[in-house]
């Protein structure tokens, strides 16, 4: 049997400066979809999959992250006052409740793998989530819920994965596919946003991870790879010698709110899948 996975590690700490102005002040992982913000979808998506540890790496101008996920008393009393029940139950009996929440800080960005190694010590020695929250997921079950199903059979690493086109494989961690059952892959490697004519496969890492603790040692070597920056996948990549490693596609939906075209792609897939927008939504719009 497989260790429960009960930590999951969200790096948040990244600048956001594709939507700025908007994320002058705002951290990125607070823009909303319809009305709820990205660090919120990946926080309940952890914590349905059996989560109970919350791990954000946040940085300097983050703090917005930490009042979101603490009680607004003052507001609530306000709420409650007025009878405004569905307002009060979206801050408070609706609003997720992780065991531990903790923040840690990157104080300098050295990439995804220095972020996830931040964490180290609030993960200790036990296998991890790991969620990017700018990959929001519309999927039922969710999907780290998905991931963890499969994990349970197949131990070690997992990565959820998509196939992307030809040209975009520089963007991603691609997989190097051993052998594919069409949901599930085992892979003998990974390579980070490797340019088309390298690329091992078009399978590409998008943000969810359960890890085995062992990739710390690799990253306490601070090794950079892609871009000059500590990469998770090169570290992922140094223990296959000695942990199995899967990539899992997963059924629903994905979409790359790093982006503007997916952030406001996604602001309609959510509205669209909502009984009370969802016919409006369709009605706004055929107007365009
Ligand atoms: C990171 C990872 C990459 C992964 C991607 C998924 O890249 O390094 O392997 O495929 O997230 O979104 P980033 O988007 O931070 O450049």
């Amino acid at each position: 049997m497989v260790k429960a996975v009960t930590k999951a590690v969200l790096p948040v700490a990244g600048l956001g400066t594709r939507f700025l102005p908007a994320t002058k002040v705002l951290p990125k992982e607070m823009l909303p979809v319809v009305d709820k913000p990205l660090i919120q979808y990946a926080v309940e998506e952890a914590l349905e999959a059996g989560v109970e540890d919350i791990i954000m790496v946040t940085a300097p101008g983050k703090g917005a992250l930490e009042d979101h996920f603490g009680r607004a008393v003052e507001l609530e009393s306000f709420l409650e006052a007025r009878g405004k029940t569905e307002a009060l139950a979206s801050i408070r009996d609706n609003f997720p409740k992780p065991a531990h929440i903790s923040f840690t800080r990157q104080d300098d960005p050295q990439g995804l793998g220095h972020a996830v190694w931040c964490a180290r010590k609030l993960v200790g020695d036990e296998p991890f989530a790991v969620l990017l929250p700018d990959d929001l997921m519309q999927a039922t079950p969710g999907c780290l819920t998905q991931m963890v199903a499969a994990y349970e059979k197949t131990g070690g690493h997992i990565v959820a994965a998509e196939e992307v086109p030809e040209a975009h494989t520089s963007r991603y961690g691609i997989l190097d596919v051993a052998e594919d059952d069409g949901s599930l892959v085992r892979a003998r490697g990974l390579v980070e946003k490797p340019a088309p004519k390298d690329a091992p496969s078009r399978l590409a890492i998008i943000g969810r991870y359960i890890l085995q603790p062992s990739v710390f040692e690799h990253l306490d070597k601070k090794m950079t790879g892609a871009g000059g920056e500590i990469q998770l996948t090169d570290a992922i990549a140094a223990t296959l010698d000695d942990v199995p490693f899967h990539g899992l596609r997963i059924n629903g939906r994905r979409f790359d709110c790093g982006t503007k075209l997916g952030f406001v792609e996604a602001n309609v897939a959510f509205a669209a899948a909502r009984d009370d927008l969802g016919g409006d939504i369709h009605e706004i719009l055929a107007a365009y």
